[in-house]
């Protein structure tokens, strides 16, 4: 596992999706400050794999855009069918100011 730089903490508002490349994500992420703490999914819906970056952030999830299944940004669970496939998250840190993904 190694920590990849996303960029500077202030790029990140609350509640506002930024997708971001990553090594070995060939669909990048999608990165978003919710409730203050700073979120990372693969930018990939894991139900029929569509970009999940246009949807929506409520309430601690996320809602694709393409079929309005809602993914828990903290563990990826899909909290509308527990058992369709969760989406892939990863843990997310903040260090002086930058934010820091880590990836396998
Ligand atoms: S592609 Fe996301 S809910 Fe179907």
């Amino acid at each position: 596992m190694t920590w990849h730089t996303l960029g500077p903490s202030a790029g990140f508002p609350e509640g506002v999706l930024k997708t971001a490349a990553a090594p070995g994500i060939r669909a990048g992420l999608v990165v978003v400050r919710d409730q203050g703490v700073l979120r990372a999914l693969r930018n990939e819906c894991p139900h029929a794999g569509k970009p999940l970056d246009a949807g929506e952030v409520k309430n601690g999830c996320i809602t694709c855009p393409w079929h309005a299944y809602r993914f828990n940004l903290k563990n990826g669970m899909n909290v509308d069918d527990t058992d369709e496939m969760p989406a892939k998250v990863y843990a997310v840190r903040e260090t002086d100011g930058l934010a820091e993904v880590e990836l396998p």
